[in-house]
């Protein structure tokens, strides 16, 4: 069995998969959304304190298990510096007292992995990650071959998801908040510029949206002035904006790319509206979409532990005493590390 380690952010997770049939032994996560809905974000300090309150009180829970353990793995990279060391030092423990190998686990490569918890990998695969931290469509043809074919110029989906709730001063997470909203209200209501239509270039922006929010707040009178019924339809036109662009990139994607089987990943992912529109899309270019089921969308450690599986046949393992956070910047294209 491995266990997997997950805090890149805000949620504590950690899981237990048995290596020959990729069978979900244990698996918990704490979320802390509550603690920091009052912030309308994740405050990373605090996060760091709260992890290292909840993954020991997890790990109890495992305790059954840790007899049987052949690996570590441990989220290290990207995500919050001050939190990721709260399961590295947990994971290294671990590694050095009962002696096992440690596997470090890129975490946007196991929000791709939630697509095969307790399945077999579909590869190669297409993959559009939304996530708090990113957009990208990523190929994936292996466990090492992943390459970024699209992302981010700034904001990610679920950022501008996060920013549009807090600018009309709703709670943390943006993203379920306004898609709930969002079913009540008139998409057609605000015209909202769908971010980089006139361009060529294949890549993702949300900051000029966000920017026509905060705009479209401020001739109604501020937040605190909108009306329910303003809400929802400024939710509603906010979300049609986000889809147009995701759909419009991915369009350009599709033309380009012959592989049959895409996926959508990562917290967004959650978003019923979203689904929707790419199960139309992938109807009309005949690919199979795929999704994971709702609660492995978001952060969780059995995504990293399915991964971990996969990568402790191939060993690829660090020395306990080596690992460390490592510093992703945001790449325009490339390998995904
Ligand atoms: O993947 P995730 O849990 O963490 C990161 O790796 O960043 O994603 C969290 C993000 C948040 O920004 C949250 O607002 C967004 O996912 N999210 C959603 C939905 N559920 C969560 N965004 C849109 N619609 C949703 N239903
Ligand atoms: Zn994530």
């Amino acid at each position: 069995m491995i266990l997997s380690i997950e805090s890149s952010c805000d949620d504590s997770s950690i899981a237990i998969t048995k290596i020959e049939n990729k069978q979900l032994i244990f698996y918990k996560k704490i979320s802390q959304e509550r603690e920091h809905a009052c912030y309308g974000g994740v405050v990373p300090e605090l996060a760091s304190r709260l992890h290292a309150i909840d993954l020991p009180n997890i790990l109890e829970e495992c305790k059954p298990y840790l007899n049987d353990l052949k690996a570590v793995a441990v989220t290290n990279q990207p995500g919050l510096g001050v939190t990721l060391l709260e399961g590295i030092a947990m994971a290294k423990s671990i590694a050095v007292t009962k002696e096992i190998p440690l596997i470090p686990v890129h975490h946007l490569k196991g929000h791709i992995y939630s697509l095969f918890i307790e399945k077999e990998e579909i590869l190669p695969l297409l993959v559009l990650l939304i996530s708090g931290g990113h957009t990208q469509i990523i190929r994936v043809e292996s466990l090492e071959k992943m390459t970024i074919l699209a992302t981010s110029i700034d904001d990610s989906v679920g950022e501008s998801f996060d920013k549009t709730a807090k600018m009309m001063g709703l709670g943390y997470p943006g993203g379920p908040i306004i898609e709930q909203l969002a079913l009540k209200g008139d998409e057609n209501r605000f015209d909202l510029p769908i971010p980089l239509r006139n361009s060529k270039l294949i890549a993702f922006s949300l900051s000029g949206l966000k920017n026509a929010i905060r705009l479209t707040i401020e001739k109604l009178g501020g937040s605190d002035a909108m009306s329910e019924q303003d809400r929802c339809d400024l939710s509603a036109s906010f979300q049609k904006a986000v889809k147009l662009h995701l759909i419009q990139k991915s369009k350009k994607i599709f033309e380009q790319e012959k592989i049959k089987d895409f996926a959508i990943v990562g917290g967004a992912s959650a978003n019923l509206y979203i689904r929707e529109a790419y199960e139309a899309l992938c109807k009309k270019f005949g690919k199979n979409l795929h999704t994971a089921p709702l609660e492995f969308c978001s952060d969780n450690a059995a995504m990293i532990g399915r991964y971990a599986v996969e990568a402790y046949k191939k060993e690829l393992f660090v020395d306990a005493y080596e690992i460390d956070v490592v510093h992703t910047k945001k790449r325009q294209s490339g390998t995904l590390l």
